[in-house]
């Protein structure tokens, strides 16, 4: 097992991208990467707030793991082998991107993100069965940019601490509400969840 201790931290190995590199155990792999300029698109991810695994657009592969793994919660570790532009990657992370956008078709930055991937819905070649499906078939069930990266709630209770956001409902009808869907008293108005809003869904106003 190549671990090394170096002036107290503990160091560990592992490939990314068939190149061999060196990290400080207790990184994710997201971070890993981030730190060797390895792009990995994220959503739901900020640095100061803790990860969760939500969107999924991160997916990279583990070589010898039957499933594609999220690289922002998932902690690195020794002779780990990475790869974060496989087919397999590619192919996982369009299936997901094709997702949110059947779920937010008029959101400007997934509609962005998407076209970086490989999908744009104005060009039926670059989209997949599935992708077809999604896009040109199924209906949104309602109307939103929200894809529920869950960073608004997790600011609002990590960062601020005043919880004055969270999940409503399950499945395809889940929306960010405030407690019991009423005026929040614990929201200070700092607009830290439109900050970190990847869609820009929150706008903050005045109200008297
Ligand atoms: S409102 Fe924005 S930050 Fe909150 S869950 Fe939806 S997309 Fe994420
Ligand atoms: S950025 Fe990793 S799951 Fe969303």
């Amino acid at each position: 097992m190549q671990i090394r201790r170096s002036e107290e931290r503990i160091m560990i190995n592992l490939t990314i991208d068939e190149k061999e590199y060196e990290f400080e155990d207790g990184m994710t792999i997201y971070e890993a990467a981030k730190s060797r300029d390895i792009p990995i698109p994220t959503l739901c991810h900020n640095d100061m707030i803790k990860p969760y695994g939500a969107c999924r657009i991160c997916l990279v592969e583990e070589k010898g793991k039957p499933t594609l793994i999220p690289s922002c919660s998932t902690p690195i570790s020794p002779n780990m082998i990475i790869s974060t532009n496989s087919d397999r990657v590619k192919r996982g992370r369009k299936f997901v991107i094709e997702l949110l956008l059947s779920r937010c078709p008029e959101s400007e930055e997934i509609k962005n993100l998407a076209k970086d991937l490989g999908v744009d819905t104005e060009n039926a070649e670059s989209l997949d069965l599935v992708g077809t499906y999604l896009l040109k078939e199924a209906k949104p069930a309602f109307e939103t940019k929200c894809v529920l990266c869950g960073l608004c709630v997790r600011v609002c209770a990590e960062i601020t601490e005043r919880h004055a956001l969270g999940f409503s409902k399950r499945g395809i009808i889940r929306k960010i509400k405030t407690p019991f869907e009423k005026y929040a008293t614990t929201c200070i108005g700092c607009g830290s969840c439109a900050y970190v809003c990847p869609t820009n869904t929150i706008t903050i106003e005045e109200v008297s």
